[in-house]
């Protein structure tokens, strides 16, 4: 049986077609104070296997309260077989400590998953694969960019060139080139002077080349415009931007189509205007694989 949480509802009811699964009817509003109600309205079988997908991207919180009450409603029906896919994990950027006693808000986030009775966590691309050693139950860090090569392999007439907007995402370059068969690279900040800072691709040339700039999230959009802004000068002919979490803070993207993008694309592991590639399939595949 497949719950979706309020923040993954398309996706879950996605994944239960895939799976050719029950989807359970759940109960959500707000009370005026701003508290939140829940409800599972379906009989579970204590012996069901069930799957919870909810991301907890913003409101995080709201998000992250809601996934605790189906889970805790869960344990209360005896339910004790639970996988929860969330496939953006929030809070999942501070995984570790950059600034003496911070709250490590990744490992506090798991310490409260795991008391709910989960036996496996599944997500998407996570920010780092380290977040996976914060559980001690397992964690599948899956990846959309197979997803997202079939997509440009689909929908795009010339075969463009794979880039990351730095060496931190060049594994993501890489994994879509090697399935289209295409150049990837990355943009590298190069110090010509104690003054001068020049960012470039590394190794190849983009001129008269269409261009698709892969990362993991869009926040604010300062990464990707950046990027574009960069591979314009250097003579790029298009440049289509692709991200697995549409976080898009703001106005990001209009920034980025200000910027002169082609086209700005996400994968639905979040609700956005840009959510154009389902990772449903991928999470489905993975299911049926455990
Ligand atoms: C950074 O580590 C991530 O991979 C993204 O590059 C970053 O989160 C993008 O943020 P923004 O859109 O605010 O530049």
């Amino acid at each position: 049986m497949i719950i979706g949480g309020s923040a993954s509802q398309a996706l879950a009811s996605q994944v239960a077609m895939e799976l050719d699964d029950k989807l359970c009817s759940v109960e959500t509003k707000k009370f005026p104070d701003g508290e939140r109600y829940l409800r599972i309205k379906d009989e579970i079988p204590e012996d069901e296997k069930v799957i919870v997908v909810q991301s907890t991207g913003y409101p995080q919180d709201e998000n992250m309260m809601e996934l605790f009450f189906i889970l805790d409603t869960l344990n209360d029906m005896n339910v004790t077989d639970i996988t929860v896919v969330s496939p953006y994990l929030g809070y999942s950027r501070q995984e570790r400590r950059f600034k003496e006693v911070e709250c490590i808000s990744a490992k506090a986030t798991a310490k409260l998953i795991q008391t709910m009775g989960v036996k496996r966590l599944i997500s998407i691309n996570l920010h780092e694969q380290s977040i996976c050693d914060l559980y001690d139950i397992p964690v599948d860090n899956l990846s959309a960019m197979p997803t997202i090569a079939e997509h440009i392999k689909n929908t795009f007439d010339v075969k463009p060139v794979i880039l990351a907007p730095d060496k931190g995402a060049i594994n993501f370059a890489k994994e879509i080139a090697m399935i289209l068969d295409t150049d990837y690279d990355y943009l590298e900040k190069v110090r010509l002077s104690p003054e001068v800072v020049e960012t470039k691709t590394k190794n190849i040339s983009v001129k008269d080349k269409n261009v698709v700039i892969i990362d993991d999230i869009i926040s604010t959009g300062g990464t990707i415009v950046n990027a574009i802004n960069i591979l314009k000068e250097q003579g790029a002919v298009a440049v289509d931007v692709f991200c697995v979490h549409p976080v898009l803070v703001n106005d990001a993207v209009l920034k980025i189509n200000a910027a002169g993008a082609h086209s700005v694309q996400g994968t639905n592991t979040l609700k956005s205007d840009v959510s154009f590639v389902s990772v449903a399939k991928t999470i489905a595949n993975h299911l049926k694989s455990l």
